[in-house]
């Protein structure tokens, strides 16, 4: 079970050991990954997910695939194109190619210090969702007094993060500091990373929180219902635009009409300073069955096409902040030269 401070995800010996976030809140199965081929199909089916996740995965991905290779005689060649099946896994979030490339470099050092390089990266990524918290309750702080009430969207806990978590570290945080009032969850459609994870991890914290449909969203800012929105991201852009979770947009230009606090919480190895700006951003496109069908149950009409976007782009005018383990930004862009976004926070 995941508490607080529990991990998520666990390099055992010779694979991974973790939680299948696909049967949640129903089951807490555990999954042991031993292969390239069943770490893929457990990102593509997000059964692994949440940007600091994929970059704990894209991480021990590397040494899956070099104790796959002693085992079964890959060239170097074929090691290489199976790091990369898992470096390109998933498209938006640029952790997974990060977690990969923290490691592929010490592997010409052998195994064992791969392992340790990568086992040290995932640790790091835990820590700093610690920060995260900290950096972001301290900020939220001082923008409102009393205990807040937060709106959030998608799941950025212990299960999208290792540990803890990033934008749920900030709720954890305020809530370990006595300064939350409550949490408003989004269900998160199509796939409700909201209502099955975020509120499954939000029970067993015991926090207070409500699901909301994500149509109810910007209404329910615009009712005053929330005191700041708190995100996360899978790839901030040089100049501040963020993709995240499809949804997040309209929450972005719904607080700001409201003139409530959006924040965004990510590590720093979130910012990919090689994307200028979120119209390069690569937006991964899911199965249109993700949207015709919940739960495995159709809810339209057969043949009925679906668009099904996984993340949009906020642009980094609707973002008050962004809070990573190392800094608080605000009015200025995170890779210093880019396009500085208008300074709109609200008064
Ligand atoms: O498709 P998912 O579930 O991997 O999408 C996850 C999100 O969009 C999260 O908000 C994001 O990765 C931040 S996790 C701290």
């Amino acid at each position: 079970m995941v508490h607080a401070g529990d991990a998520a995800l666990e390099w055992r010996n010779d694979h991974i050991s973790c939680i299948d976030q696909t049967v949640l809140p129903h089951e807490e199965r555990q999954l042991s990954i031993t292969t390239v081929d069943e770490l893929i199909d457990a990102i593509v089916r997000l059964a692994i997910r949440g940007a600091p996740m994929l970059g704990a995965a894209g991480a021990l991905g590397v040494v899956l695939a070099a104790l796959q290779a002693e085992r079964s005689g890959w060239s170097p060649e074929r090691l290489r194109a199976e790091i990369d099946r898992v470096r390109c896994a998933r498209p938006t979030a640029v952790n997974l190619e990060w977690g990969v490339a923290e490691v592929l470099p010490v592997l010409r050092h052998g195994v064992a210090a791969a392992e340790t390089a990568a086992v040290t990266t995932v640790a790091r990524i835990a820590a700093a969702n610690r920060e995260i918290g900290d950096r972001g309750a301290a900020y939220l702080t001082t923008l409102r007094d009393g205990r807040l009430r937060v709106h959030t969207h998608c799941n950025t806990g212990a299960l999208a993060c290792v540990e803890w978590g990033t934008a749920l570290g900030v709720i954890r945080t305020l809530h370990e500091r006595g300064r939350l009032a409550n949490v408003i969850v989004d269900e998160t459609r199509p796939l409700l990373q909201g209502s099955r994870l975020t509120c499954w991890e939000l029970a067993r914290a015991g926090i207070a929180h409500q699901l909301v449909p994500d149509g109810a969203g910007p209404f329910v800012l615009a009712q005053g219902l929330a005191d700041a929105v708190v995100v996360g991201a899978d790839r901030i852009a040089a100049n501040g635009d963020v993709a995240n979770k499809i949804g997040t947009y309209g929450l972005a230009l719904a607080a700001h009409h409201a003139r409530i606090p959006f924040l965004v919480a990510a590590p720093e190895s979130t910012i990919d300073p090689a994307t200028p700006t979120g119209a390069s951003i690569p937006v991964e496109r899911r199965s249109e069955a993700e949207v015709t069908h919940v739960a495995g149950r159709r809810v339209a009409p057969e043949n009925t096409r679906a668009v099904n976007f996984a993340f949009d782009i906020t642009p980094a005018e609707l973002i008050t902040a962004i809070v990573t383990e190392r800094r608080v930004i605000a009015g200025e862009p995170p890779v210093r030269g880019s396009t500085a976004p208008a300074d709109v926070r609200p008064g």
